[in-house]
């Protein structure tokens, strides 16, 4: 196999180590109370239940599970079935249908994660299409642009499967933006309207064997910028979340049928650091290749993200100042096509 390209090489404190933590701790979250059609009158008392588990969850890990979610399995069957497909392919027919400087939707496979490549392959579509977001990161430029994604003519249902579990995932997200929004002691829809005119994002990936896994990673460390991720994995494994209680990188072990749900940096910032933005990473492995699939639930790019006024007090003061949703994503949309010599924008930039 040769020499690994010095791009993909991870520094000595950075790399995965030999052996792995399990982390028996991840809570994982039974939806169920959610889905009931015909619900008994205790019913209620299991929704208070879950809103509990999920704000212990935000606060404690960051990360949960969960499962009975009502997102059919078939939905998710195919779009990974097609995913496969798609990678299977040959370079050139995938990089007919890859990102540019202007639209950052499609192919790719040199993304940088703090500068160093990620041994990964990604296809990302848009939920809105188009999406509107700012055409420059520049803080003045107010001129907008139009997202628009780019389907490949292979495999011939790639788009539909790719829609149709778009559909799903995005009720899921609204349900446990939702939770989320409770679990705060909000009303259950105050979050909604930030999510009008969304930015979010679906992105297939594809980490191929790879023959130096003590050296490169998969996805490097790094927080969700976003607010909300709902991540399917395959049965490899892979992940890592770092743990809060002692800084412990530990594997997120695949649960069948379940999705992963993290809480991304515009939610920290919204509850005002009540719940932390995670930092995790993926290992690739010299056996099997492994696929995954995101959705970075992402608000409008209008969206001025701050601590909301109701989580804030004169003994709790805000402790981030207002930043622009898009002038960010863009920003750091830019620096992940381009390895940038400087360090790449982060929420702790706008910390009071
Ligand atoms: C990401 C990510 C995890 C995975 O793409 O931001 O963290 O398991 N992916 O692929
Ligand atoms: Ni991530």
């Amino acid at each position: 196999m040769g020499e690994i390209d010095e791009a993909f090489i991870q520094s000595i404190e950075h790399r995965p180590k030999s052996t792995t933590v399990d982390a028996q701790g991840i809570p994982v979250i039974d939806l169920s109370a959610l889905n009931c059609q015909h619900c008994s009158s205790n019913s209620s008392s299991s929704v208070e239940d879950l809103i509990v588990q999920v704000g212990e969850a935000c606060k404690n890990w960051g990360f949960f599970q969960v499962i009975n979610h009502g997102v059919p399995s078939s939905c998710r069957e195919k779009v990974e079935v097609a995913s496969r497909a798609f990678f299977r392919q040959p370079s050139e027919e995938k990089r007919k249908v890859r990102r540019d400087e202007t639209n950052s939707m499609g192919f790719y496979d040199t993304e940088h994660t703090k500068n160093v490549r990620d041994w990964k392959q990604v296809f990302d579509f848009t939920v809105e299409n188009p999406t509107v977001v700012p055409a420059s990161h520049e803080p003045d430029d107010v001129r907008l642009q139009e997202i628009v994604n780019r389907w490949p003519d292979y495999p011939p249902n790639f788009r539909g499967a790719c829609e149709e579990y778009t559909r799903e995932i995005e009720k899921l997200a609204y349900k446990l933006l939702e939770l989320i929004s409770l679990s705060l002691g909000l009303p259950a829809e105050k979050l909604n309207g930030f999510f009008k005119n969304q930015t979010s994002f679906m992105r297939l990936n594809y980490y191929p064997v790879c023959p130096f896994p003590h050296l490169a990673l998969g996805v490097g460390r790094h927080k969700d910028s976003g607010a909300l991720t709902v991540l399917s994995q395959d049965d490899v494994g892979g992940l890592e979340v770092k743990r809060k209680t002692d800084g412990e990188w530990v594997l997120v072990r695949p649960t069948p049928n379940a999705y992963i749900i993290n809480v991304g940096d515009v939610i920290q910032v919204w509850s005002n650091d009540k719940y932390e933005s995670v930092e995790h990473r993926v290992m690739v492995n010299s056996e099997r290749e492994r696929f995954s699939i995101p959705f970075f639930f992402n608000p409008s790019h209008t969206v001025m993200v701050e601590p909301l006024k109701e989580l804030t007090s004169k003994q709790n003061p805000a402790r981030y100042k207002p930043y622009n949703w898009g002038k960010f994503h863009t920003t750091r949309n830019i620096s992940n096509f381009k390895k940038l010599d400087v360090e790449n924008i982060q929420i702790h930039h706008f910390r009071i």
